[in-house]
């Protein structure tokens, strides 16, 4: 039985280092190795990695990746992508390179509304807090003046403040739903500061609110948080071309495109199926959102909430066939920034959003559904045509080779052999004892 390890995050990155080593490996010298391994080897870089997080031992490294050849709303763009998963990057790719002579993406923001709540109970009539509310809303926007001059200077804020009645569903619930502006910052420090303001200021004027004083029964505030569920921060990315007979450069054939239109649809009525196909449009969404410094937790909670909007999870994306017309799209929240937080910290996401020419908010929310659109697309395409595993398999050798410890001539050799075979593990490893046996 342990005991809790006291001061951990007093000690130094060494001593931590040394610590973790001793008490959590089998072989204390290689970890320590294998930790330090990993550090930048410019200790100014480091450190800037290092006061990301707390206790921070090392660096983990994801690849950092690029799928050329988007063209979006008539501009051509180069994507910036962070993910582990072989595939991705050259689905991505390749379904660019497919939509390019068809017009290529068009991408529009829908709504760029936050929300946040100050969350509270209240055991007396409703009409007293509501009027309670009513009285305080000019001293809510008053005490806020001085954290949302910057915002509203440059045309963001606090859009509304709301008192909900949550009863219904929770004894003596009510919210005060607030929704913001946030311009090209995600906002998530703008609209808690915010919040906890509005918390303060209704717990100071409670205190002295004539009805209550009387009555006895005070509003008492739970907590104050802003929501990553953004319904109204939506954004929609497109792709359409002529269906004809059979495929040509700027159109699609009408057997693909009829099946394309029944796998969406099968995603639409199954949310088993719709989890894996919204987990393929999350493939580009969050390798994006990664390389572009944003939060991808809160992404992916507000993008699978979204989802289930309708009281059923289902399929983030649409398509269709209307007068020989394919049609394909998605509708996304997507809460982004790209002032802020890491964005301007990590030396790579500032180059990342460099490669997409420095977007606003409302552009990388535009760029990131177009990254979600054609990962999907590419999914589906293997999936009703050739199978996914042809392709996946492929992309995968070379993680099975490096597992199999396959020196580099013997990769070439069996990338070589396996360019016209199917890769499975199987196929792999007794490829490489054949090698090894000649
Ligand atoms: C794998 O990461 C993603 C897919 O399973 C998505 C899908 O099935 O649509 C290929």
């Amino acid at each position: 039985m342990h005991t809790p390890v006291e001061g951990f995050s007093k000690l130094t990155k060494e001593e931590k280092i040394q610590w973790i080593a001793d008490n959590c490996t089998k072989d204390p010298k290689s970890a320590k190795k294998l930790l330090q391994q990993y550090w930048n080897t410019d200790p100014k870089v480091q450190k800037t990695h290092d006061e990301f997080i707390e206790n921070t031992l090392s660096n983990y490294y994801l690849p950092f990746a690029v799928a050329p050849n988007f063209l979006i709303n008539g501009s051509w763009y180069t994507l910036p992508m962070v993910i582990e998963e072989s595939s991705v990057v050259a689905a991505a790719s390749k379904a660019a390179k497919f939509w390019f002579p068809r017009g290529g993406f068009k991408s529009s923001v829908l709504g760029t509304e936050k929300v946040g709540q100050v969350h509270l109970m209240f055991h007396g009539k409703k009409e007293e807090l509501s009027s309670f509310i009513a009285t305080v809303t000019p001293k809510l926007w008053e005490d806020t003046q001085t954290l949302t001059a910057n915002m509203q200077k440059r045309g963001g804020g606090i859009k509304n403040i709301v008192l909900k009645d949550k009863t219904q569903k929770l004894k003596g619930y009510y919210q005060l739903h607030c929704t913001f502006e946030t311009l090209d910052a995600m906002g998530a420090n703008f609209i808690n500061s915010c919040l906890e303001q509005f918390a303060k200021t209704i717990e100071r004027e409670a205190q002295d609110y004539l009805s209550f004083k009387n009555g006895g029964n005070i509003p008492e505030i739970v907590m104050s948080i802003l929501s990553n569920y953004v319904p109204n921060c939506v954004v929609r990315a497109e792709v359409a071309c002529p269906v004809r007979e059979e495929k040509s450069e700027t159109s699609v054939s009408r057997r693909f495109a009829e099946r394309f239109v029944q796998a969406v649809s099968i995603a639409q009525s199954e949310p088993y199926r719709a989890v894996t196909h919204n987990k393929g449009i999350m493939n580009g969404i969050d390798a994006v959102v990664l390389a572009t410094g944003n939060d991808f937790r809160a992404v992916e909670a507000g993008v699978h909430a979204y989802a289930a909007k309708e009281g059923e999870y289902s399929s983030l994306t649409n398509a269709t066939i209307e007068d020989d017309h394919f049609r394909f799209w998605l509708e996304v929240p997507l809460a982004l920034g790209t002032v802020g937080g890491l964005t301007s910290l990590h030396p790579l996401t500032k180059l990342a959003l460099e490669i997409l020419q420095n977007p606003s908010a409302r552009e990388l929310m535009q760029i990131v559904a177009v990254a979600g659109l054609a990962q999907n697309f590419a999914a589906i395409r293997s999936l009703v045509t050739t199978g996914i595993q042809k392709g996946h398999m492929k992309m995968h050798l070379l993680n099975l080779l490096n597992q199999m410890g396959a020196t580099e001539s013997e990769k070439r050799r069996l990338v070589d052999h396996f360019n016209d075979k199917t890769v499975s593990t199987a196929a792999v490893k007794e490829g490489l004892e054949l090698i090894r046996k000649q």
